[in-house]
């Protein structure tokens, strides 16, 4: 009944649950990117990647017969409700999607919302407004989470990207509910990625790019411990040319020197572990890399057994210098390997690459996926695996606070 996923303890899926008639309190990561307002304050989606991805868990639960609540943020509305970030356009583009009535609520607690909540039949589906509407999410307030919580039976977290944040809906309303689980985006993005941390197959190489090392520095050492070499493309490298002693282009972007640093420790650690890091041999014009550089990292990449690759390996979004980062997405798309992208930016890079349908896992979570990979665990996951005990003791010590 239980999935058994490498390296974690049972977490129960929405497929353990009977869900017919009951009410699903189903948190999605609906976060994407929006167009600027037009003049009637109207914002259009530009990437709809996370509504696609949230359809499959939506529509089993909608097929199982239940009542569901959807709930997610919005952009960073900092506690206050704002127009602009209302979900408004995503309600709109689920109905379409679904091709079903998907009634958008306009607040997320409140006795309103609770009758709105009985009059929910079987399969129908009521959207709450942006949490991040209210302090009470972020601040994960036990009252706010206690108010979510009284609206359903079952809860249910299919919002990987939003599984780093201990909130009120990630961490407060799970804490709460004895019946919870995971959706089927969920369980398909740690089906891809617990492999990375517990039992990659070999050889295992980490693609790194982006603009600054210090940022993913914490995930870059865990991985130095569990891959077989490191590739660094993008303005991160530069950091790596400067602890060689390399010149870096004047036109390109020049490291702070707590790149440098930060580049020069993880060095160290992969020298002292005997795995390779292989940096830029050529660039063009300092925003992209050169074709000594692709070529050789296309030869090294075709020995993989799993490659992960977060960051683009250029300034992909201006023509003339997207040349390198398509390279090697099609390098990778050719190898036998398993082959995993992780970040918002690196996975629209590979869908403009054409060679999206050939590989294994793009990744719904940006800073999610970094902190997944550090390997301590992530909150919205953690909650999950606890059993009740261990939920009474979390509890009597917030009511202690
Ligand atoms: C994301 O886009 O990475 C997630 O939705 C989390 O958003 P946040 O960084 O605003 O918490």
């Amino acid at each position: 009944m239980s999935t058994g996923l490498l390296g974690s303890p049972m977490i129960k899926s929405i497929q353990d649950f009977s869900l017919a008639g009951k009410v699903v309190f189903l948190r999605l990561d609906l976060n994407v990117p929006l167009s600027a307002p037009d003049a009637e304050g109207h914002r259009k989606i530009e990437d709809d990647s996370r509504i696609q991805e949230a359809l499959p868990t939506i529509r089993y639960a909608m097929e199982q017969g239940a009542r569901l609540v959807l709930a997610s943020h919005l952009g960073r509305p900092d506690g206050k409700r704002n127009p602009e970030y209302s979900l408004e356009p995503v309600a709109n583009h689920l109905a379409e999607l679904l091709n079903e009535e998907v009634t958008l609520a306009h607040e997320c607690i409140g006795d309103g919302i609770e009758l709105m909540v009985q009059s929910l039949k079987n399969g129908q589906i009521l959207l709450l407004e942006n949490l991040r509407f209210y302090p009470g999410e972020e601040a994960n307030d036990p009252e706010f989470a206690s108010r979510l919580a009284r609206l359903a039976q079952i809860y249910i977290n299919d919002a990987f990207g939003t599984a780093h944040r201990k909130h009120a809906s990630t961490y407060g309303v799970p804490s709460l509910l004895l019946e919870r689980g995971m959706g089927l985006l969920m369980k398909k993005e740690l089906t891809f990625l617990e492999p990375l941390l517990y039992q990659p197959k070999k050889p295992f190489y980490a693609l790194l790019g982006g603009s600054k090392v210090s940022d993913k520095i914490k995930t870059i050492e865990t991985l130095v411990r569990k891959v077989d070499g490191l590739l660094i493309g993008g303005a991160m490298a530069h950091a790596f040319w400067a602890v060689q002693g390399d010149s870096i282009p004047a036109e390109a972007k020049q490291p702070k020197t707590e790149d440098i640093e930060a580049a020069r420790s993880i060095m160290r650690d992969a020298r002292k572990r005997e795995i390779p890091v292989y940096v830029p041999l050529d660039t063009v014009g300092g925003f992209d890399i050169g074709p000594k550089t692709v070529q050789k990292f296309s030869e090294v990449l075709a020995q993989a057994g799993t490659i992960f690759w977060n960051g683009p390996l250029g300034w992909f979004e201006k023509p003339e210098y997207a040349h390198g980062t398509f390279e090697i997405a099609k390098a990778i798309a050719e190898t036998q390997a398993i082959k995993i992208v992780g970040g918002g930016d690196t996975v629209s890079a590979v869908k403009k690459s054409g060679y999206a349908d050939r590989f294994d896992h793009l990744s719904t979570g940006g800073g999610a996926v970094l902190e997944f990979l550090e390997g301590n665990g992530l909150p919205g996951i953690d909650i999950l695996k606890l059993n009740q005990r261990e939920l009474q003791l979390i509890h009597s010590a917030l009511r202690e606070d």
